[in-house]
């Protein structure tokens, strides 16, 4: 099975701030994907079944789940994609939860599942997900797409992943050969990361270190970056003590800070000193306004991939039939 699809044409008129240090915005990226979705959706549309359908589903009334699944409704819309939203109740069984994911991969007119995460309590969200047939599991984070990832035969790859990777090629930065640094280890960010930025081909083909909580001497790992990814959710982490002049730091981090000044009463933040960094990195992606759109626009990407796979090569007959891989 072939890899993710390439990105769309190049962005050369990334704005440079007045320092020098270039702004790598996500939004017309985003735009530019969404419009490639539609189009695919569309065409497949012509020959083929009822629109694609992804299905989100979220544990837990009173969560922020609610504002994400409208939020999600909102861009598949945007895509051409049918949206539907299952809430379940916060003590919700593992076997109620997996017997939703089962009905959901068997379901016709399904193509995408989300299962929102973290799940509360005791609730095995890696089992859960590992359900879905690998071109289902939009998200990418079930064990057969990450092992498949790893194995060099990507099926669905973590949207997130993806973003970071766009937004190089969109810039222009190929990572091919060059020394990245991704910081986060998780397997639903960090390390899909990596692994994306290792396939062989001019898409990937980089030089990859995995840092974590546990490395020794960070500065000195972020230091040897051309490129610096970061994946790990504290606000001034990357500043210019530890960055090398000219890299480029894509920012994958999200903090909520409070911020009494602003009518939300908090700011989102990154994971990098922004002003910091300003004249010095080479580019970095803004937070909010960076990563975020081309993730989301990766992902109903992903849901049109599921709906082409599922067409053609019928993975929904392959569904399993219980139990964690
Ligand atoms: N922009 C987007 O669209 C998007 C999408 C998804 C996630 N995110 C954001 O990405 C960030 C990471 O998400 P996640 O789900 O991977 O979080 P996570 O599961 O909490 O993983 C965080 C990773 O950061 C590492 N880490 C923590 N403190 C560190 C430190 N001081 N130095 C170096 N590494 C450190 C952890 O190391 P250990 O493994 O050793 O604990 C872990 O591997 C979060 O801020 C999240 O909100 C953004």
């Amino acid at each position: 099975m072939s890899g993710p699809p390439a990105t769309p044409a190049p962005d050369r008129s990334s704005s440079i701030g007045t320092s020098g240090t270039l702004r790598w915005e996500g939004r017309s990226l985003a735009d530019q994907l969404y419009a490639r979705t539609r189009s695919r959706v569309e065409s497949i549309k012509k020959h083929a079944r009822g629109p694609p359908l992804l299905a989100s589903v979220a544990v837990g009334e009173g969560g922020p789940f609610n504002v994400y699944q409208r939020q999600q409704g909102k861009m598949a819309e945007r895509a051409g994609i049918e949206f539907s939203a299952t809430l379940l109740p916060e003590d919700v069984t593992q076997h109620d939860l997996e017997a939703k994911i089962r009905a959901l991969a068997s379901d016709p007119s399904v193509s995408g599942v989300i299962l929102q995460h973290p799940l509360p309590g005791s609730l095995d969200f890696l089992r859960a997900v590992s359900l879905l047939p690998a071109a289902m599991d939009v998200d990418g984070v079930g064990s057969e797409n990450l092992g498949r990832l790893a194995a060099h035969r990507p099926v669905q790859v973590p949207a997130v992943a993806q973003a970071s990777r766009d937004l190089l090629l969109h810039y222009q930065v190929r990572p091919e050969g060059r020394r990245v640094v991704v910081v986060g280890r998780s397997e639903t960010v960090g390390i899909p990361t990596a692994l994306l930025l290792l396939l062989r081909g001019p898409e990937g083909d980089a030089t990859v270190t995995v840092a974590h909580s546990r490395s020794k001497d960070l500065d000195s790992i972020l230091r040897t970056g051309e490129i610096v990814i970061s994946c790990v959710g504290r606000p001034g982490l990357l500043r210019r003590s530890n960055i090398a002049q000219g890299a480029f730091v894509v920012d994958v981090g999200l903090s909520t800070t409070p911020d009494p000044s602003r009518p939300t009463g908090v700011r989102m933040e990154g994971d990098a000193d922004a002003r910091d960094l300003e004249g010095w990195a080479g580019a970095i992606t803004p937070v909010p306004g960076g990563v975020g759109p081309v993730t989301v626009a990766d992902l109903m990407g992903n849901c049109a991939r599921a709906y082409e796979l599922l067409g053609e090569d019928r993975v929904r007959e392959r569904a399993k039939d219980g139990g964690a891989r």
